[in-house]
């Protein structure tokens, strides 16, 4: 079911969300169908519980290659329960973002360039890897909602915080 997404004035998404427990595995599979679902009605390239009203530690993601996006790295398609971030050295890279829940805006954020992390696949696996540029940010971007951190907290300068039709006239652009 596609779901409405709370958008930023939302107190709800400033919370910190709890981690996924034992009793909540069953409600699992309908959460992360309703978030698919939600994400991909907004052509969206990732999602995080909390956005849909969800309090748990739970994040999707995913980036296809597409004629659409030419400049978007592909990222794996990822969903993601309790996931941990290691940042892997201290560069910092500044991007451009976009987010559901700040529908319209683009702002340029710094993120740690190289990452490992770790959560659990949907049946309970560990997931662990490394990763750098987009994918990188893509995660830091989702898992910083289950800390109740939108991007433009993030930014460094607001000055480069603007309406995505104004900044990008030509180019179809994704929202994380
Ligand atoms: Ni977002």
């Amino acid at each position: 079911m596609v779901r409405d997404i709370l958008r930023m004035g939302d107190p709800r998404l400033l919370e910190r969300s709890r981690e996924v427990m034992p009793g909540d595995w069953p409600a699992l599979a309908t959460l992360l169908a309703d978030m698919r679902e939600t994400m991909r009605a907004r052509d969206g390239a990732g999602l995080a519980a909390p956005q849909i009203g969800v309090r748990l530690r739970v994040v999707i993601f995913g980036v296809e290659r597409n004629a659409r996006y030419p400049d978007a790295e592909p990222v794996p398609w990822t969903e993601l329960v309790n996931p941990v971030i290691t940042p892997l050295d201290t560069a910092i890279e500044e991007g451009w973002e976009g987010c559901l829940s700040v529908p319209g805006l683009r702002g340029v954020v710094p993120r740690h360039a190289h990452i490992r992390y770790r959560g659990l696949d949907p049946q309970g696996r560990v997931i662990e890897r490394e990763a750098s540029g987009f994918h990188a940010r893509v995660v830091q971007h989702e898992c910083d909602h289950l800390d109740g951190i939108l991007y433009p907290m993030r930014m460094r300068d607001l000055a480069r915080l603007g309406f995505t039709d104004v900044l990008f006239p030509d180019s179809a652009v994704i929202d994380e």
